[in-house]
């Protein structure tokens, strides 16, 4: 980052009380069950009437309890010390005696509960032992929700709130407040627009990260969309006992500041991820200058008026992935105490949500002595709330004394990017919170952060449970109860819970950190290249942590139990998960036959002709592969690109958007940016995209391979070759987003395959 401007300013302006309107329908629903009723008549609707909610005052100790009991009249009494504990209790009751629940992707399947309920003799009951249960990265926002509806959202806080989750970022269509916070302060339309970038990439905008689109720029009419469905999202939040963490004024502005705000005090932020200069080196209102603090009066006041006095929660990242201005310790404590100073001016009960990513992303520059200096500019520990975001592979609440007191997070985060793989650490999502627990006073809640929702949703769902468990959950145990709600009884064939217990101590169970610390990336999804693309550890990497073969004994369990119990095949999370298990299975085969390709064209005992006729073969392996895991994963709709892409195209707010939008979908999953500066990095496993993308990189790999000469391989001109064609992929918009319309029969398309690949399924 480089100073532009060192006009200093003295001190802080007078501190007015803000404006605060309360919206008395929102603030009274905290204490109401009604939320928790309209839930049960959306999800249960033939049990309406079964159960009653109650909230009781006795919190012991602070920390959350529940109890459900059968009452004499056969129906069920839901009690808990809050509406989030309530819920949890509904779904513990749910979950573990009627064996039902509602899922990301598979959806809601709470209605499969029997019209009979299964009684209680013995009351149902548990606390929480920690007092937040989080969810949500920033990014996830932008990987998974960019493009989603209401009624996405519905099923979402559904599902947030039955788990306990009782405090979530809500920063969708937050750039309407941004807008007038910057109109206000004299900013143009045409500056603001120039401001942020598209769809699919606002969670990087507001970090300061990027600025301005590659595609159309954001229209004002899509954010006025977004801005009512936030004002939803919040509602129901707050309805479903979830506290919304809101946005704050983080400092980013836009690049006209320095005409707009002359006597600012304006910093750059530095260039991110390679990209060309006019996207990225955001402008930065430094917080010395009083004008941030009025600046973030204004956008809280503005935010109180929309939803009301609904939260005390704002997430504020100046730093991420950016060094900041200044090393010096007396500017760090400076920049956050007035950053902390403005917030409190802004709203007296303010608590700074701040996720510690950056401290794991450069250690060289976040020393102890900085990152002490940086949070001990906050002298009030319960005004900062830490999220330590990846606490499962690289936590850094240790090395940090536990944030110096401040109240944390300890949150796990799986993935990077919505990468599509199989993958679990399950001992670090149990043992190591606990043991947290016990070495850290300062330790406030667990919580998800993942970068997108993906597959692996028993990983998240075994943390959000630990959350009500003093010792580290029996895993062998929890993965049976859930494969039993995951479809829907406990009644299915033992196949079932042998195929989830043959992950559960494989795939599920890494250890090896430094071989992998998160989910790996499958080789097929990558650019091409002759040099040892299966055999990256760390993060991003793409080394299986565990033997393919245990994958093949797991996915013929699997299947085998839909053999015998056919029902299954109509069971929404069996099909999601067979067509994930037989994907994981195809994308391991791919390394073998890349490997030999490898192999031969490296191999000099053979005539050209020879090597040019294997690589052909290799090359026709490829193809019949792709194309198989392509009609596998063309038989679910959650595995498809045309959803992604159709999702993008129905949220633009006019027909002049619609292919821009598509654009900005297909270019986040691919080249991610204007031309490849975070290629692939959240690639994903999709049919459409496999036969239209990945599968054409491959076969232009291999026809590459067929006419250049081994000691004339060159990856850069190939990669140039490439990036030609990518671009037009990513241009090719309007073609193919239409869903395939008829049924897909999935028990069939698996049989196919299955049949074609005999060999490796067995
Ligand atoms: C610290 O902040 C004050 C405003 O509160 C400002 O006047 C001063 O220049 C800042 N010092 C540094 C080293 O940035
Ligand atoms: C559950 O209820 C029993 C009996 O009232 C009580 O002894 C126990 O402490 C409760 N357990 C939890 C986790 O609240
Ligand atoms: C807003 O809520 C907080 C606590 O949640 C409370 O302390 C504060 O007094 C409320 N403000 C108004 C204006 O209602
Ligand atoms: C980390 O910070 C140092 C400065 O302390 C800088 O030189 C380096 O490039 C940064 N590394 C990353 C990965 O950002
Ligand atoms: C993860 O779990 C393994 C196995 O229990 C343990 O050795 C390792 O220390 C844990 N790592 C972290 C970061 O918790
Ligand atoms: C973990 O994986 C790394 C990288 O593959 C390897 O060098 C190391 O030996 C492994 N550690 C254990 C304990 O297996
Ligand atoms: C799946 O459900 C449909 C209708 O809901 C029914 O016609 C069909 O028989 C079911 N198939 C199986 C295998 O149970
Ligand atoms: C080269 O090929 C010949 C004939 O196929 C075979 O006998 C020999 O073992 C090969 N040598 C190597 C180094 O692969
Ligand atoms: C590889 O290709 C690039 C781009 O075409 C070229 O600039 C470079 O000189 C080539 N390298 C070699 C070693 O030929
Ligand atoms: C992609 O579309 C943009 C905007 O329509 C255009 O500027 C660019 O040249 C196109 N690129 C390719 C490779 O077609």
């Amino acid at each position: 980052m480089r100073l532009f401007n060192t006009n200093a300013f003295a001190g802080l302006v007078t501190i007015s009380a803000a404006a605060i309107t309360t919206s008395a329908s929102i603030a009274s629903a905290t204490c109401s069950t009604a939320g928790i009723e309209a839930l049960v008549r959306r999800r249960l609707p033939q049990h309406e009437h079964s159960f009653t909610f109650s909230l009781s005052a006795n919190k012991e100790s602070g920390l959350e309890s529940y109890a459900v009991t059968t009452t004499h009249d056969g129906k069920f009494r839901v009690e808990g010390t809050s509406l989030s504990s309530i819920l949890y209790g509904l779904h513990s009751y749910l979950f573990d005696v009627v064996h039902v629940d509602i899922w990301w992707y598979a959806g809601s399947q709470l209605e499969d509960a029997p019209l009979v309920l299964p009684k209680l003799f013995l009351p149902l009951n548990g606390s929480s032992v920690v007092p937040y249960r989080y969810d949500f990265n920033t990014v996830t926002t932008s990987y998974t929700a960019a493009f989603w509806t209401w009624k996405d959202w519905e099923l979402q806080l559904d599902w947030m709130a039955l788990r306990g989750i009782n405090m979530a970022p809500a920063w969708i269509g937050i750039e309407k407040i941004l807008i007038e916070v910057f109109q206000e302060a004299g900013f143009s339309d045409d500056d603001i627009a120039d401001f942020f970038t598209g769809p699919a990439f606002l969670a990087w905008n507001h970090f300061g990260n990027l600025q301005g689109s590659w595609s159309s720029s954001l229209p004002f009419e899509w954010v006025d969309d977004q801005f009512a469905l936030q004002k939803k999202i919040v509602k129901r939040m707050v309805e479903l006992g979830i506290t919304p963490i809101l946005p704050a004024f983080p400092g980013f502005v836009p690049r006209a500041a320095p005409r707009v705000l002359p006597d600012a005090r304006l910093l750059h932020s530095i260039q991110w991820a390679g990209f060309p200069e006019i996207f990225t080196e955001d402008t930065f209102l430094d917080p010395v200058d009083p004008l941030f603090a009025q600046m973030q009066r204004s956008f809280i006041t503005k935010q109180k008026q929309a939803y009301g006095n609904v939260t005390n929660f704002y997430t504020l990242d100046q730093f991420n992935e950016m060094i900041p201005p200044s090393g010096d310790v007396a500017y760090l404590r400076n920049v956050s105490s007035n950053t902390w100073k403005a917030l409190k001016s802004a709203d007296p009960n303010a608590i700074w949500v701040f996720q510690a990513w950056l401290f794991a992303q450069n250690t060289t520059f976040w020393t102890n002595e900085r990152i002490e200096a940086y949070l001990g500019g906050v002298t009030a520990d319960s005004d900062m709330l830490i999220l330590d975001i990846w606490s499962e592979s690289m936590p850094q609440w240790q090395r940090a004394q536990s944030y110096y007191g401040k109240p944390w997070i300890w949150c796990e985060l799986q993935n990077y990017g919505a990468t599509i793989n199989l993958y679990g650490q399950i001992q670090n999502v149990t043992n190591s919170p606990i043991l947290a627990l016990q070495e850290s006073t300062s330790l406030s809640g667990f919580g998800l952060s993942m970068e997108g929702q993906q597959n692996n949703e028993i990983v998240y769902d075994l943390l959000l449970a630990q959350a009500w468990s003093s010792e580290p959950l029996d895993t062998e145990a929890y993965f049976h109860n859930w494969a039993s709600a995951r479809y829907s009884s406990d009644q299915r064939p033992g196949f079932i819970h042998d195929a989830w217990e043959t992950v559960r101590t494989t795939v599920y169970d890494n250890t090896n950190l430094t071989l992998m610390p998160s989910v790996p990336k499958s080789i097929i999804e990558l650019v091409p290249r002759t040099s040892n693309m299966a055999d990256i550890t760390g993060i991003l990497g793409t080394k299986l942590p565990y033997d393919p073969a245990v994958m093949v004994s797991a996915w013929k369990q699997l299947y085998h139990a839909g053999l015998q119990d056919t029902s299954l095949f109509n069971n929404s999370a069996y099909q999601y998960d067979l067509v994930d298990w037989t994907r994981q299975v195809l994308a391991n085969a791919f390394i073998p036959i890349y490997k030999n390709i490898v192999d031969i064209y490296y191999n000099s005992n053979q005539t050209a002709g020879s090597r040019i006729q294997r690589l052909k073969a290799q090359g026709q392996q490829v193809t019949k592969l792709l194309l198989s895991l392509d009609l596998v994963l063309s038989s679910n709709r959650n595995f498809r690109l045309s959803t992604w892409l159709s999702a993008a195209r129905s949220s633009a707010p006019s027909p002049a958007y619609v292919d821009s939008f598509e654009y900005e979908a297909r270019n986040q999953i691919t080249l991610w940016g204007p031309s490849g500066q975070l290629i692939d990095y959240a690639s994903k496993a999709w049919s459409g995209l496999m036969k239209t993308y990945h599968l054409k990189r491959w076969q232009m790999f291999v026809e590459y391979l067929t006419v250049t000469e081994p000691d004339k391989y060159n990856q850069t001109e190939f990669e140039q070759q490439l990036l030609i064609w990518e671009l037009s992929w990513v241009n090719d918009t309007g073609c193919q987003s239409e869903e395939p319309h008829e049924e897909v029969d999935i028990q069939e398309i698996i049989a196919r395959t299955v049949d074609q690949w005999m060999d490796l399924f067995t």
